[in-house]
């Protein structure tokens, strides 16, 4: 995960490369929807549990913390097992201000449980927390007798809850059909009242699985439920938690939709390990879906795998109801299926950890999707070919599933995605796996002196692998002309970044235009030649630069030649070429090529130019031009190009032999 270049730049991202092809085996993050159930049952029952494979990530860690400070004891055993001493149904400290940052699962189930066990308390989060609706289930425990006060706006939190007061109602009507937590957070809450309750569900239930989550969950802490479809539940007078001893968590399904995603678009196999098609968790309906879409799935006892069917995915209209976590992988896999994805009755998407609906369709267009964004439903229309598929900086908007899904994206094109760091909500290694699973496309760089001939090099090596060719000294030329042309002062820092940010080129073979005009030749003027050199010792310019030059590496390979090709733009490059010649030869070399232009030059002054110009790439702050102990010495004083060229494409053979 790389931080932006330079001092100037704050933006956290991540610059995903183009990737070939996903194959291997991930073995799940624990599920995060049944981490925080057990925890906060373990933490009301009656007894110890050891908790293991429990998931780590920020909503693990708030429910931790908010648990902790409620008095109960929870001791960790290794990175992802703890033991809970459960404190049988009553919290040891009955005054606490809680915080619960954007945790969703923690903050309406303990919102229910903190109405009905009594005491006085804080309930706040992230500012997006406060966004998010709570008043159906604030409604439902007041039926109950709960004293809860909304302290902000009326129907979300922050809220600050009292004891309940005497209350005999043994029936609550409750809405669920804005989120399934807040029957979830009732249901574990009810045993605490020790008199039989019913809760009757007014109007539609939405992401069902979920509540059968829970269900499941509270049978094992030793509370059946008894229910009639869909529309009431029951707990029993005397209902109490008893801990089961030792719970293992099940993989999370939803993380497990992105692993099954690449393997299907592209070709796989891709195994996820923790989970399997019984689960009771919603979102391992995501494989069906691949399935209909024209994928292979296989599955065991544990485990499943998802491979490329026969032809391309197709296209489907599905009601993601039941799925809407995985509905939004659904949505960045239609960027690879003919034909329009239709995911549908996902209005709930509106109040999840951003207005997902506005977030999807924006960050899809960008790709160079059709997108058409209703209020509860969303189609996407890809680009006719894959190839179509757009080079874009994404942005997460503080959503974990917003960077996931689209990390798929790189299936098809190079892209940026910004702060990637959002996914430690669930998922807090999701780009090391992704990494780990997947192979993207090769680059071999070729670093060097000014007219050490490493530009002819490079552009032969790549004619020769059939692989596309970045001339990023180019760019660096191109600005310091686009700036001249613009009367911005070369060392204007922020003007010249500017005009990198939106430098109009376009690279047709190997003509080079600016604004559509052929600069293949003003580029290469002494003049621009030192101006590059001045421009490209400024950090914010490199970084202007930097996902430019990444948006280069295509399939199926890529040459590049620069400074800083191997050490910062693609440092997994397959093979690094660091490329030199005496001053002296490279001199003639280019008093030779100006001679043969008709420009009238002396070795004496190009000499000179030239040990500067090596001097200020190589001492400069950011990214400066440096032999690097895993770059290969190519000396080309006494070589032809030819056999220069010979040597790189014998490297690149033995790295590619390696295997
Ligand atoms: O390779 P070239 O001579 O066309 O490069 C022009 C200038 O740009 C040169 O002074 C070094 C700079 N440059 C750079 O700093 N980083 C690169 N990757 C490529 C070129």
């Amino acid at each position: 995960m790389g931080r932006g270049q330079g001092k100037e730049v704050s933006v956290d991202y991540i610059d995903l490369p183009q990737v070939l092809s996903a194959r291997g085996t991930v073995r799940l993050p624990g599920s995060k929807s049944i981490s925080n159930r057990l925890l906060l049952l373990a933490a009301l029952a009656s007894g110890e549990t050891e908790l293991h494979d429990l998931l780590a990530s920020d909503d693990t860690a708030r429910m931790i913390e908010a648990l902790r400070s409620l008095g109960v004891g929870i001791e960790p055993l290794a990175e992802d097992a703890f033991r809970v001493n459960g404190v049988g149904g009553s919290f040891p400290v009955r005054q606490a201000d809680l915080f619960l940052g954007n945790a969703g699962t923690a903050f309406r189930s303990l919102t229910a449980v903190l109405a009905l066990a009594g005491g006085d308390y804080r309930l706040s989060g992230v500012p997006r927390m406060h966004e998010r609706p709570i008043g159906d289930l604030v409604d439902g425990l007041r039926q109950l007798g709960a004293g809860i006060r909304y302290l902000d706006g009326e129907g979300f939190p922050p809220l600050r809850i009292s004891s309940p007061g005497p209350c005999a109602a043994a029936v609550v009507r409750l809405r669920a059909d804005v989120s399934s937590q807040f029957l979830t957070g009732l249901l574990m809450a009810l045993p605490l009242r020790g008199v039989e309750t019913t809760v009757e569900v007014v109007g539609e239930l939405i992401s069902r699985p979920y509540v059968e989550l829970t269900l499941a969950s509270m049978a094992r802490f030793g509370v059946q439920v008894i229910r009639d479809g869909w529309r009431r539940f029951t707990v029993a007078a005397g209902s109490a938690y008893r801990s089961p001893g030792i719970v293992h968590v099940e993989g999370d399904a939803s993380s497990a939709s992105y692993f099954l995603a690449l393997g299907a678009i592209s070709g796989g196999p891709v195994r996820v390990e923790g989970v399997s098609l019984d689960s009771l968790q919603g979102d391992v309906r995501f494989a069906d879906a691949l399935a209909v879409m024209g994928a292979t799935i296989t599955s065991g006892d544990n485990w499943i795998e998802a491979t490329a069917g026969s032809g391309r995915l197709q296209g489907i209209t599905l009601d993601c109801n039941h799925i809407p976590d995985a509905a939004m992988t659904l949505a960045t896999v239609a960027l690879f299926a003919e034909g329009p994805t239709s995911v549908r009755n996902i209005a709930s998407w509106r109040v999840k950890e951003t207005d997902r609906l506005a977030a999807m369709a924006s960050e899809l267009r960008k790709l160079g999707a059709t997108v058409e964004e209703g209020d509860d439903h969303i189609r996407v229309l890809p680009p006719a070919s894959i190839r179509g598929l757009r080079p874009a900086a994404i942005d997460t908007y503080d959503d974990h599933r917003m960077a996931m899904c689209f990390s798929l994206a790189a299936l098809g094109t190079p892209l940026r995605i910004n702060e990637p760091k959002v996914v430690s909500k669930t998922f807090p290694d999701y780009f090391e796996r992704f990494g780990a699973v997947t192979r993207a496309v090769p680059v071999v760089a070729i670093d060097g002196t000014s007219a050490s001939g490493k530009g002819t090099v490079a552009s032969r090596v790549a004619d020769a692998l059939g692989w596309h060719y970045l001339d990023s000294g180019a760019l660096y030329r191109l600005t310091a002309l686009a700036a001249r042309r613009a009367a911005v002062d070369w060392h204007d820092e922020a003007g010249v970044a500017a005009i990198a940010a939106t430098l109009d080129v376009a690279f047709a073979g190997r003509v080079i235009s600016l604004a559509g005009e052929d600069v293949g030749d003003a580029i290469r003027s002494e003049e621009i030649s030192a101006g590059a050199s001045l421009v490209a010792a400024l950090p914010a310019v490199r970084a202007a630069l930097l996902f430019r030059q990444r948006a280069f590496r295509r399939p199926p390979g890529l040459v590049a030649d620069g400074r800083d090709m191997g050490s910062v733009v693609f440092p997994d490059s397959m093979t690094k070429v660091f490329l030199t010649a005496s001053v002296e030869v490279r001199a003639e070399r280019r008093h030779k090529q100006l001679i043969e232009k008709g420009i009238a030059a002396s070795i004496a002054a190009l000499s000179l130019d030239l040990r500067e110009r090596d001097e200020r790439d190589s001492q400069r702050s950011v990214a400066p031009m440096q032999h690097s102990a895993d770059a290969e010495l190519l000396d080309t004083t006494n070589l032809t190009i030819a056999s220069a060229v010979a040597q790189v494409l014998d490297w690149v053979k033995k790295v590619s032999e390696r295997g």
